[in-house]
């Protein structure tokens, strides 16, 4: 996060945004309806989350948190566009940007989520359709519906390509904020996994590779993981699949083996990464 912190604190940036916003000035005066406020502000949120994700891909934001930064974009929009366009107060501007930057410093440094830092440079990607479906195994398989993706990615690019193949119930949930109504922008932690509801429930390199870092470094989430975990478990119908990686056999050892089976496929000659199929039986 010490990058995120950085760059909200760092003199130049700001007046580089500075900038920017006079560039911009006539683009916000055109952003007259609440849609458009929600969806502007909603990109540049976006735009944020995908900082700090990018800078350190652990970054876990509460849904209140979340909820702040969402309405301090709004609230910035909704300041940037009242100023006039030709006959502006410099000093106006830039006591906006400090502001808006200290209330994100002041909702980053509160989230509840987010106390383990010092982290290693941990650089995230997001993944193909196709190459997440291959992985995954998806072929394998008819997935029961509905289907949930966990951490699906700000381009929800697994979802996409299940839907283009046919699959009509499907969600997802992420940190990030989508115009698409089938994905929720939530913290998992945060999001209630119903009993029984979901027919498959997938996550490639989110929510078990976030778990195996907890449980490599014993850190204080390390008990929200593992009953978040029997939480999604609980969430699978009977038959219903649960299918990610990457593995986190120390867990999946625990599994309960006459309610639930345990498969797993070999991912580029490293068993960390394998691909990992929990069915419910019973
Ligand atoms: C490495 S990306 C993978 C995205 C997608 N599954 C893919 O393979 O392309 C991890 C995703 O998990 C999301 N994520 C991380 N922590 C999260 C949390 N606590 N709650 C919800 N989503 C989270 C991130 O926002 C990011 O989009």
């Amino acid at each position: 996060m010490n990058g995120v912190i950085e760059y909200l604190q760092d003199e130049h940036t700001k007046l580089n945004i500075i900038k920017l916003i006079k560039n911009n000035l006539y683009l916000y005066h055109q952003i007259n309806t609440n849609e458009k406020i929600q969806s502007f502000s909603g990109s540049i949120y976006n735009y944020f989350v995908s900082e700090c994700i990018q800078n350190n891909q652990y970054i876990s934001l509460s849904n209140e948190t979340i909820n702040r930064i969402n309405d301090i974009y709004i609230n910035l929009v909704k300041k940037l566009k009242q100023i006039s366009t030709d006959n502006y107060d410099n000093e106006l501007i830039e006591s906006i940007v400090i502001n808006h930057r200290e209330q994100l410093l002041k909702a980053l440094s509160e989230n509840e989520y987010h106390k383990c830092d010092n982290q290693l440079y941990i650089p995230c990607s997001e993944y193909s359709g196709s190459f997440q479906y291959t992985l995954l195994r998806l072929n394998q398989f008819r997935l029961l519906e509905p289907v949930m993706d966990i951490g699906c990615g700000k381009d929800y690019e697994l979802l996409k390509y299940l839907e283009h193949a046919g699959y009509k119930d499907i969600f997802g949930i992420d940190q990030y904020i989508s115009d698409n109504n089938y994905i929720a922008c939530t913290n998992w932690f945060d999001y209630k996994f119903e009993p029984n509801k979901w027919g498959t429930v997938i996550a490639h390199m989110s929510f078990s590779n976030h778990f195996r870092r907890s449980l490599i470094n014993e850190d204080i989430n390390l008990e929200k993981y593992k009953d978040k975990y029997a939480e999604i478990l609980r969430s699978l119908q009977i038959n219903g699949l649960f299918i990610y990686t990457p593995s986190i056999k120390q867990i999946e050892n625990s599994i309960n083996k006459s309610y639930y089976s345990v498969a797993y496929y070999e991912n580029m000659n490293d068993r960390n990464l394998d691909t990992v199929v929990i069915k419910r039986n019973l």
